[in-house]
Parts: structure tokens; sequence; C-alpha cells
């Protein structure tokens, strides 16, 4: 499909300021504190659109006479929201405490005239030049003491008051100007949030709030030497000032992994403390009028989303699913891991409620070692896999190609004579008249089939269990969340709908409960893992878990001893292996490869099973997979590791069955999902997949067999 352009042009100038209003507006506000208070929360996502779609527009870097052409062209090609700013600190304020939005206003009327949405951003990830220049203590400085300076992004510390002084001023006049314009629909706080690829900022404010968080939390300097273990080689402090962040390069060796895992947990708290605080400056100004959220990274694991869950009104994300990663599926490096994106917005939907991405790639992006092509209508496909997943949102990471900069060669939805669709924008474009269609289909009485309901899992995820394996893997060919999308991908393989949730959520109305490589546990966990299976659930535990509690420390006890009664039997020892050695398991006749780790585990009651056995090494016969009753339920332990995931899904299999629940049989990144009463199966394999479309189903979009990269939605 191609799509004809519109060309307008208009003046080059904008409108006069209208700084007038504004200041009469703020002022209203200040007094008032009406626009904060005076309304309900608005429900910004209606049900009936299921998702909508938009796009990154940046009208500071294209002449202003081509704005109208760029806004109408978006619309026509089918999307509903613009999201612009993030940063656009220096064309917003040029001089300090000169603010300049009449640009900004400009655009967003001609988003209004044209019927589009609009996501404003605060700058916060560009501070301008004179800025860094006049308070260069904002600027962060890197594990190796260098101080990052202007003419890049994301070069400024959140720690430092000056700085967070500096954003709550542009914020609030932000808020001032645009929190009472009915066009503006919502708010994207900063970028990405992390230090832009410098990892962790080390500046003297952040030390000093690393300090501070440490004092509060254990009050005296010998409860903290007690959890950080550091008799070991003498670590000892004397008191709170003596102590820097954990940093390998001032180290010259490997921090204190106690250390370490609180410092983690520190940056993470400190992260989401910034955007709080975004959040409140801006809550003055727009009220429950507006939506807020932050565009957290796929994968990251510096800064973590649920600490935000009742500061946002939807969590979003970004996903560039091909930059050159090569993955076990031939055509993976083009189709992108499907596991990755599905657990991604399968933990994040669960963490409010609200869903979405910010970012989406819309075809080759620059930034990878190698940039392919992604496959065609792998584009469109990822934009289905979000709406299969209940996504509230899908904006697309931008609408022109830019000409110039560090993102050239970046796809847009257009190219580079900024009318011409790519091919990604005509995927785009598809999707949003598909979803359009689907809308005009949308029945809110739709219930969720019984069999795909009553395979549903809950899949338990702490990032802190990943922050002390990945800090102490133990073996390198160890993956923290390699292991995870194992039972990711395999529930999803069996045709289950996954929750993954953290540990403040329910997960008691769950028939079945995955707690991946579960590390760090503490007797109520235990407890409610027990209490659980106890009342009727199927509790399935993997090796790694429970081996230490909450500090890192491993127990005065049998080796994870929290867990020995539950699962039924001990673990005596645990093996791994170097490469390019492998070992082999069997179970129900088959045999599976592992190498990462492999956990010899020791039945110790009449009613726990052998599921698996190891085949060799000089251990072959003990038992790698254990199963029993307990109360109601069932609790499984799998302590060995595969290297494809399949033994994972063979056992998951057996816990389906034997709780008498149907399962599906699906190739591994094959998915099926159902959502709003559609049924949707996305192909992220590299060979044609049969859809599962009932001979009463009715095929709205794709086709029955689906090639790579293919999309199919049905109704029953
Ligand atoms: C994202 C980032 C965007 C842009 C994009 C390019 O990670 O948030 O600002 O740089 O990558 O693919």
């Amino acid at each position: 499909m191609t799509l004809k352009m519109v060309a307008v042009s208009v003046g080059r100038d904008m409108k006069p300021p209208l700084f007038l209003r504004g200041m009469l507006l703020c002022l209203l506000t200040a007094l008032t504190g009406l626009p904060a208070r005076a309304q309900a929360p608005a429900k910004f996502f209606k049900d009936s659109d299921m998702m909508n779609i938009g796009v990154y527009y940046y009208p500071e870097a294209w002449p202003s006479n081509q704005w109208p052409r760029d806004i109408a062209n978006i619309k026509k090609m089918g999307l509903e929201f613009v999201h612009m700013g993030e940063f656009a600190w220096a064309f917003m304020e040029p001089e300090e405490g000169k603010y300049n939005f009449d640009w900004l206003d400009e655009a967003v009327r001609l988003c209004a005239q044209n019927g589009l949405k609009v996501v404003l951003c605060t700058p916060s990830p560009a501070p301008p030049a004179w800025l860094v220049k006049k308070y260069p203590e904002v600027l962060m400085v890197d594990a190796a003491g260098r101080r990052m300076e202007h003419g890049s992004r994301e070069q400024a510390s959140w720690s430092v008051p000056r700085y967070r002084d500096e954003v709550e001023k542009i914020d609030a006049e932000l808020g001032k100007r645009f929190g009472n314009n009915p066009a503006v629909w919502g708010w994207q706080l900063d970028n990405e949030l992390s230090h832009y690829g410098k990892d962790y900022s080390y500046e003297e404010g952040a030390q000093g709030r690393f300090r501070a968080w440490l004092k509060q939390k254990y009050g005296t300097i010998d409860r903290l030497n007690e959890d950080w273990g550091d008799a070991f080689w003498s670590q000892m402090y004397q008191s709170f000032d003596q102590i820097r962040i954990p940093n390998p390069e001032e180290l010259v060796a490997l921090p204190n992994p106690h250390a370490q895992l609180d410092f983690e947990r520190w940056f993470a708290q400190e992260a989401a403390d910034y955007l709080r605080f975004q959040t409140g400056v801006l809550r003055r100004y727009v009220g429950r009028r507006q939506f807020i959220t932050s565009n957290f990274m796929n994968m990251h694991s510096q800064v973590y989303p649920p600490l935000n869950g009742a500061d946002f009104d939807i969590i979003t994300w970004t996903l560039y699913p091909a930059h050159g990663n090569v993955e076990p599926e031939l055509l993976g490096f083009r189709l992108g891991n499907g596991n990755e994106m599905g657990f991604m917005h399968d933990f994040l939907r669960n963490i409010n409620g609200m869903e979405g991405l910010m970012e989406l790639q819309p075809g080759q992006v620059n930034w990878g070692e190698v940039n392919p092509l992604p496959y065609p209508g792998a584009v469109y496909m990822w934009i289905m896999r979000a709406f299969a997943a209940g996504s509230k949102t899908v904006c697309t990471y931008r609408f022109r190609e830019p000409l110039f900069g560090n993102e050239q060669y970046h796809y847009g939805l257009v190219g580079t004579d900024g009318v011409t669709p790519s091919i990604g924008g005509e995927q785009y474009s598809q999707a949003a008249h598909d979803i359009a269609k689907l809308r005009a289909l949308y029945n809110a009485a739709a219930q969720i089939p019984k069999a795909y309901d009553a395979r549903r899992v809950a899949l338990l995820y702490n990032v802190e269990n990943r922050w002390d394996m990945d800090n102490h893997p133990q073996t390198t060919r160890w993956s923290s969340m390699g292991h995870v999308l194992k039972y990711y991908g395999a529930a999803k393989r069996l045709g289950c709908p996954v929750d993954v949730l953290t540990e403040d959520k329910d997960f008691s109305r769950y028939p079945f409960l995955i707690a991946p490589a579960y590390q760090l546990v503490d007797a109520k966990l235990v407890a409610r893992w027990k209490d659980y299976a106890e009342k009727g659930g199927h509790l399935v535990l993997t090796c790694r878990t429970g081996e230490k509690d909450r500090r890192g420390q491993l127990w005065e006890a049998p080796w994870a001893g929290p867990i020995l009664d539950l699962i039924g039997a001990k673990i005596p020892a645990y093996d791994d292996l170097p490469a390019p050695f492998t070992g082999k398991v069997s179970a129900g006749g088959k045999s599976y490869a592992w190498a990462s780790w492999g956990e010899q585990l020791e039945p110790a009651s009449p009613e726990t099973k052998s599921l698996a056995q190891y085949s060799d090494q000089f251990y072959a016969g003990k038992t790698a997979a254990v199963t029993r009753r307990l109360g109601q339920g069932t609790v499984t332990y799998v302590g060995v590791d595969t290297l494809d995931g399949d033994l994972e899904t063979d056992l998951l299999r057996g816990v389906l069955q034997e709780a008498g629940v149907g399962t599906a049989n699906y190739d591994a990144q094959f998915f099926v999902d159902w959502r709003d009463g559609f049924w949707v199966a996305t192909n992220f394999t590299s060979k044609d997949q049969p859809a599962p479309v009932p001979d009463n189903g009715k095929l709205l979009l794709g086709a029955k067999i689906l090639p790579p990269g293919g999309v199919a939605v049905w109704t029953e």
C-alpha cells in the first residue's frame, strides 16, 4: 500500500508569544490549586479504542513551514497521537529563565487541528549548554572519574540538587503552559531513564545520597558491617562517611556483593524518586487531566518500573527488536525475540494495569553493531504482538528519518525526502487501519475463553534476584534473564496467558505459579508459596531458588534450607560445565542438554517423585527435577537449566496435564494470545505456522498459514 501525502506550505514564522495567557493560567493555578484537585481521575485510555497508535515528531528540528504538511501526513497515515519535546530544552529555555513555548504551542495547535492527540515530554535528558556551563556540578561522572561534558545527551545527574531545581523550573513552566490544553493527552518524563550508556553516575551528589540512604536503612554502622559481611577481608567501616559507591574502577577489583546489591537497590530507588519528583511538579499543573508516564527500557535492569507504579497512569517502554541481535531462530535477527517482548508486555501491564509502547522501531536502526533490515512484515507483527498483549499505546520513534545528528541512517515512517512512507511507515499505517477495523467489532462483553483462562500462569519476578545472580553468577554460561525467559517461553508454547507479577501482588488466584531462579527469599515468601500450594495451586520452583536471604547471604543451614521442606528434597550438590561441554538429562524417555546449572536432588519425602535424571557425568542417575503433592496442590522443583528450554516446557506441560488442564503445543516463538474478544497469532519463527483457527472461527486479518513475520486475527 502506498500513501499519497499532502504537501502544504506555510510561512516559516511561528505564532507571536502567548506568554500573557500562560502567566494568567499560572497565577490561577498557583492561587487556587484547582487544576490538580478539582477533578476525579480521568480515564485516559478508552476500553473500546483498545490501542492507540502514535509517532515521535521533532518540530524544533524541521522548518516550521513543513510542520503543517508533516502533521497532516501523520494523520493521513491513520495515526492518532504525536509525541514531542523530550530533547527540546534549549528551544524551550534558550536563556536562563527566558522561556519560549510559542513554537510548541503552534505544533500542538496543528496536531489538534488535525484531530491528533499530543504527548508532551519534560526535556530533562537534554540540559542546554548554558545550564551546564553555569552549573557544571550537575554533570554526571562515570566509573573512571570522567565528567560527561555537553555535546551528547543525558549528561546530568538526578542526584544533584541544582539539577533537580533546574528541572523543576522547566517542568513547572511546561505544566503552566500546557496543563490545561485539551489537545495534550499526556506526558512522558525524561527519556529512557539510565545514564545513556555510561552506567551509573559517581559524582559527589550521588555519593552523598547513597550514604544517606544507607544510614537510613541501617541506623548503625555495625548493622551495615554485619549485613555486608564486612568481616570478610576486613572490609569493616567505622562510619558511614567512609563509604563510597562500589566502583570496580576505584577498587580495581570486584566490589563486595552485598554492598553492590544495596547500591543497585539505591540506584533504582533514586531513579524512581527522580521520576516521582518530576511527576509531583507536573501534577501541580496538569492534575489528573493528562496522564503521566516515562519510557522505560526493554530488559533493562538498573531502573525498575514497579517502583513508579503508583506514580504513573500508564507504564510505557521502548522496544527495538532487530538491531543486529542474533537469536536462536534463523530469522531472529530480523524478527526479534518474541519471548523477550512478550515478557515485558506481561510484566509492565501488571504493575498498575496499564501498559503501552512509547517507542517501537519503525525499520532499520543506526546504533547496533550491525543494523539489518527487519523482515518484511516484522514491524506490523510487533505492533500486533503489542495489541495481543493488551497494550494501550504503540508509538514509534520517529516520523521523519533524520538528515543530521547522531541518528542518521535510522528509519522513520517517512524517508529522507520527508514525505515518502518507508517500508515501516506503510506497516504502521496498515496496523492503524487494521486496529480501527477491529475497533468496529469491539465487544465490551467479550469473556476470556474458559479453556485458555484455565491455564493462566503467574510468573513471579523480582529484579533483586537478577542483580544478585548477575553479580555472582558462578558460571559465565548462566543467564538470569535467559533462565526466566525459558519459563516464560515454555508457558507460551503451551498456549498459556501469562501475568508477570512482583511479590506485592496476589498470586493466590492463579492456577499455576512459576518462580524461576528465585534466589533471595525470606520466611514470609516461602510461607506464601506453601499456602498457595496447600490451597490447590500448582507451584513450580527452579534451580538457584532460596539459596540466600534478602541480604544476599547464604543460609547457615543445608543448601537452600528454607525451601527444602516445601520441595520435599535436598540439594546436596550443584554443578556447572565449562564450554564446550554439555551434560545430558533425561525425562519421559527424551534426552536434553544442559551446561549452566545442574543441581543433584535427593528426594526426601515419600511423596516426592523424581521427574528427570542426569544421564552422564559421574553422577548419572541422580535426580534433576522432582514433584510432590502438597495439600490440594502440587510443588514441582526443576534443578537444571537446559540449553533450549525443551525440558522446562515438557515438565511444565506435565504439571498442567496432572492438574487436568489442556495445553496447546506451539513451536517456540509462535504466539497465540486473546485480547478483548480477538485471537491474535504472531509468527516470530523462521517457518510457516498454522493458526489454530477453529472451523467456526472467523478470520479477520491475515491468513490461516502464517509466514515468518505473519499475523492472523480471528474471532470464535
Ligand atoms: C531510543 C531512545 C531514542 C532514540 C532511539 C533510536 O533508545 O530513547 O531517543 O535514540 O533509541 O533508536
